[in-house]
Protein backbone atom coordinates (compact mmCIF):
# COMPACT_ATOMS: atom_id res chain seq x y z
CA UNK A 1 0.00 0.00 0.00
CA UNK A 2 1.86 3.32 -0.76
CA UNK A 3 1.32 6.77 1.34
CA UNK A 4 0.57 6.86 4.84
CA UNK A 5 0.77 3.65 7.15
CA UNK A 6 -2.77 2.69 8.50
CA UNK A 7 -3.80 0.65 11.73
CA UNK A 8 -6.53 -1.99 11.48
CA UNK A 9 -8.29 -2.49 14.85
CA UNK A 10 -12.25 -3.89 15.29
CA UNK A 11 -13.58 -0.34 15.84
CA UNK A 12 -14.08 0.77 19.61
CA UNK A 13 -15.86 4.13 21.28
CA UNK A 14 -12.43 5.46 21.23
CA UNK A 15 -12.51 5.94 17.27
CA UNK A 16 -13.76 9.06 16.06
CA UNK A 17 -16.73 7.56 13.29
CA UNK A 18 -17.98 11.30 13.40
CA UNK A 19 -15.15 12.72 10.45
CA UNK A 20 -15.69 9.98 8.07
CA UNK A 21 -16.48 10.54 4.45
CA UNK A 22 -16.68 8.24 1.19
CA UNK A 23 -18.66 8.15 -1.61
CA UNK A 24 -21.69 6.90 -0.18
CA UNK A 25 -23.89 8.94 2.23
CA UNK A 26 -25.43 5.27 3.75
CA UNK A 27 -22.33 3.79 4.20
CA UNK A 28 -21.08 7.13 6.40
CA UNK A 29 -24.37 6.95 8.10
CA UNK A 30 -23.88 3.67 9.11
CA UNK A 31 -20.60 4.14 10.55
CA UNK A 32 -22.26 6.78 12.18
CA UNK A 33 -25.23 6.11 13.66
CA UNK A 34 -25.53 1.72 13.62
CA UNK A 35 -21.99 0.25 13.58
CA UNK A 36 -21.38 0.52 16.95
CA UNK A 37 -24.96 -1.26 18.28
CA UNK A 38 -24.14 -3.92 15.42
CA UNK A 39 -21.46 -5.15 17.41
CA UNK A 40 -22.76 -4.70 20.33
CA UNK A 41 -25.73 -7.09 19.70
CA UNK A 42 -22.94 -9.33 17.73
CA UNK A 43 -24.71 -9.16 14.39
CA UNK A 44 -21.87 -7.71 12.51
CA UNK A 45 -17.95 -7.05 13.35
CA UNK A 46 -17.01 -3.89 12.45
CA UNK A 47 -12.89 -3.36 11.41
CA UNK A 48 -11.77 0.22 10.75
CA UNK A 49 -7.72 1.39 9.18
CA UNK A 50 -6.66 3.67 11.39
CA UNK A 51 -4.87 7.12 9.75
CA UNK A 52 -3.38 9.71 12.41
CA UNK A 53 -4.34 7.82 15.88
CA UNK A 54 -8.12 7.55 15.79
CA UNK A 55 -9.24 8.97 12.41
CA UNK A 56 -10.92 6.47 10.55
CA UNK A 57 -9.79 5.92 6.97
CA UNK A 58 -11.78 3.33 6.00
CA UNK A 59 -13.75 0.52 7.33
CA UNK A 60 -15.32 -2.85 6.56
CA UNK A 61 -17.97 -4.99 8.49
CA UNK A 62 -17.92 -9.03 8.47
CA UNK A 63 -21.09 -11.43 9.65
CA UNK A 64 -21.79 -14.83 9.11
CA UNK A 65 -23.72 -15.93 6.23
CA UNK A 66 -24.86 -19.33 3.79
CA UNK A 67 -24.81 -19.66 0.36
CA UNK A 68 -27.95 -21.69 -1.52
CA UNK A 69 -26.12 -23.66 -3.70
CA UNK A 70 -28.72 -23.72 -6.31
CA UNK A 71 -27.82 -20.20 -6.63
CA UNK A 72 -23.64 -20.58 -7.35
CA UNK A 73 -22.34 -21.36 -10.72
CA UNK A 74 -22.76 -25.08 -11.81
CA UNK A 75 -18.79 -25.15 -11.90
CA UNK A 76 -18.32 -24.47 -8.22
CA UNK A 77 -21.07 -26.74 -7.27
CA UNK A 78 -19.61 -29.85 -8.38
CA UNK A 79 -17.24 -29.24 -6.12
CA UNK A 80 -19.39 -29.64 -3.26
CA UNK A 81 -21.43 -31.50 -1.05
CA UNK A 82 -24.76 -32.11 -1.97
CA UNK A 83 -25.78 -29.57 0.82
CA UNK A 84 -28.61 -27.11 0.23
CA UNK A 85 -26.27 -24.32 1.46
CA UNK A 86 -23.00 -23.50 2.05
CA UNK A 87 -21.43 -21.45 5.34
CA UNK A 88 -19.84 -18.06 3.81
CA UNK A 89 -18.60 -15.00 5.55
CA UNK A 90 -20.32 -12.06 4.77
CA UNK A 91 -18.58 -8.31 3.92
CA UNK A 92 -21.62 -6.29 4.62
CA UNK A 93 -20.04 -2.71 4.06
CA UNK A 94 -16.60 -1.77 2.60
CA UNK A 95 -15.97 1.83 2.54
CA UNK A 96 -12.98 4.91 1.99
CA UNK A 97 -12.84 8.09 3.10
CA UNK A 98 -12.24 10.20 0.28
CA UNK A 99 -8.79 11.32 1.31
CA UNK A 100 -7.81 7.91 1.26
CA UNK A 101 -9.78 6.59 -2.17
CA UNK A 102 -6.86 5.19 -4.55
CA UNK A 103 -3.98 4.89 -2.54
CA UNK A 104 -4.51 0.83 -2.42
CA UNK A 105 -6.45 0.60 1.25
CA UNK A 106 -9.83 -0.63 0.01
CA UNK A 107 -7.79 -3.62 -1.51
CA UNK A 108 -5.47 -3.74 1.68
CA UNK A 109 -9.15 -3.59 3.73
CA UNK A 110 -10.37 -6.52 1.48
CA UNK A 111 -7.44 -8.75 1.89
CA UNK A 112 -7.66 -8.42 5.35
CA UNK A 113 -11.48 -9.54 5.15
CA UNK A 114 -9.99 -12.52 3.31
CA UNK A 115 -7.70 -13.25 5.74
CA UNK A 116 -9.90 -13.09 8.95
CA UNK A 117 -12.61 -15.10 6.99
CA UNK A 118 -10.27 -17.68 5.73
CA UNK A 119 -7.90 -18.11 9.17
CA UNK A 120 -10.85 -18.18 11.39
CA UNK A 121 -12.13 -21.95 13.20
CA UNK A 122 -15.23 -22.00 11.97
CA UNK A 123 -14.92 -22.55 8.32
CA UNK A 124 -16.84 -20.80 5.95
CA UNK A 125 -16.08 -21.76 2.06
CA UNK A 126 -16.62 -18.14 0.86
CA UNK A 127 -16.40 -14.77 1.69
CA UNK A 128 -19.59 -13.30 0.08
CA UNK A 129 -20.57 -9.25 -0.89
CA UNK A 130 -23.37 -7.74 -1.82
CA UNK A 131 -22.05 -4.84 -3.86
CA UNK A 132 -24.09 -1.73 -3.77
CA UNK A 133 -23.64 -1.13 -7.56
CA UNK A 134 -22.21 -1.57 -11.37
CA UNK A 135 -19.12 0.10 -9.96
CA UNK A 136 -18.60 -1.69 -6.64
CA UNK A 137 -19.48 -5.19 -8.54
CA UNK A 138 -16.41 -4.27 -10.81
CA UNK A 139 -14.54 -3.57 -8.08
CA UNK A 140 -14.74 -6.83 -6.53
CA UNK A 141 -14.27 -9.03 -9.72
CA UNK A 142 -10.97 -7.12 -10.13
CA UNK A 143 -10.08 -8.90 -6.98
CA UNK A 144 -11.28 -12.06 -8.52
CA UNK A 145 -14.95 -12.45 -6.73
CA UNK A 146 -17.20 -14.26 -9.27
CA UNK A 147 -20.84 -13.01 -9.46
CA UNK A 148 -23.52 -15.32 -8.90
CA UNK A 149 -25.08 -16.19 -12.21
CA UNK A 150 -28.62 -14.96 -11.42
CA UNK A 151 -28.01 -12.08 -8.76
CA UNK A 152 -24.64 -9.80 -10.58
CA UNK A 153 -24.64 -7.37 -7.76
CA UNK A 154 -23.91 -10.99 -5.22
CA UNK A 155 -20.16 -12.11 -5.54
CA UNK A 156 -18.41 -14.60 -3.66
CA UNK A 157 -14.73 -15.96 -3.55
CA UNK A 158 -13.31 -19.19 -2.47
CA UNK A 159 -11.39 -18.75 0.52
CA UNK A 160 -10.05 -22.37 0.16
CA UNK A 161 -8.44 -20.12 -2.95
CA UNK A 162 -6.85 -17.31 -0.17
CA UNK A 163 -5.27 -20.16 1.70
CA UNK A 164 -3.37 -21.85 -1.39
CA UNK A 165 -1.96 -17.93 -2.85
C1 LIG B 1 -14.71 0.92 -3.70
C2 LIG B 1 -13.70 1.52 -2.70
C3 LIG B 1 -13.81 0.76 -1.37
C4 LIG B 1 -12.28 1.34 -3.30
O1 LIG B 1 -11.35 1.81 -2.35
P1 LIG B 1 -9.93 2.43 -2.79
O2 LIG B 1 -9.08 2.53 -1.58
O3 LIG B 1 -10.13 3.68 -3.56
O4 LIG B 1 -9.41 1.31 -3.81
P2 LIG B 1 -7.89 0.85 -4.01
O5 LIG B 1 -7.01 2.06 -4.15
O6 LIG B 1 -7.53 -0.10 -2.92
O7 LIG B 1 -7.99 0.04 -5.36
C5 LIG B 1 -7.52 -1.28 -5.41
C6 LIG B 1 -7.61 -1.77 -6.82
O8 LIG B 1 -9.00 -1.80 -7.21
C7 LIG B 1 -9.15 -1.10 -8.43
N1 LIG B 1 -10.48 -0.46 -8.39
C8 LIG B 1 -10.90 0.50 -7.55
N2 LIG B 1 -12.20 0.81 -7.80
C9 LIG B 1 -12.57 0.01 -8.85
C10 LIG B 1 -13.79 -0.17 -9.58
N3 LIG B 1 -14.90 0.52 -9.28
N4 LIG B 1 -13.81 -1.08 -10.57
C11 LIG B 1 -12.71 -1.82 -10.89
N5 LIG B 1 -11.54 -1.70 -10.22
C12 LIG B 1 -11.47 -0.80 -9.24
C13 LIG B 1 -8.03 -0.08 -8.45
O9 LIG B 1 -7.73 0.29 -9.78
C14 LIG B 1 -6.89 -0.88 -7.83
O10 LIG B 1 -6.32 -1.75 -8.80
P3 LIG B 1 -4.78 -2.27 -8.69
O11 LIG B 1 -4.61 -2.88 -7.31
O12 LIG B 1 -4.69 -3.27 -9.78
O13 LIG B 1 -3.96 -1.04 -8.85
C15 LIG B 1 -13.92 3.06 -2.49
O14 LIG B 1 -13.90 3.70 -3.73
C16 LIG B 1 -15.23 3.41 -1.76
O15 LIG B 1 -15.26 3.52 -0.55
N6 LIG B 1 -16.33 3.63 -2.53
C17 LIG B 1 -17.61 4.00 -1.94
C18 LIG B 1 -18.27 2.83 -1.22
C19 LIG B 1 -18.34 1.57 -2.07
O16 LIG B 1 -18.60 1.59 -3.27
N7 LIG B 1 -18.11 0.42 -1.43
C20 LIG B 1 -18.08 -0.88 -2.11
C21 LIG B 1 -18.79 -1.90 -1.33
S1 LIG B 1 -20.56 -1.83 -1.48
Amino acid sequence: MSGAPFRLASLDAGHDRTAFNSDSEPLNRYLREQATQDVRRRVAACFVALADGSRIAGYYTLASASLLLADLPASTVKKLPRYPTVPAVRMGRLAVDQAFKSQGLGGALLADALDRAARSEIAAFALMVDAKDEAAAAFYRHHGFIALPDSPLTLFLPLATVLRS
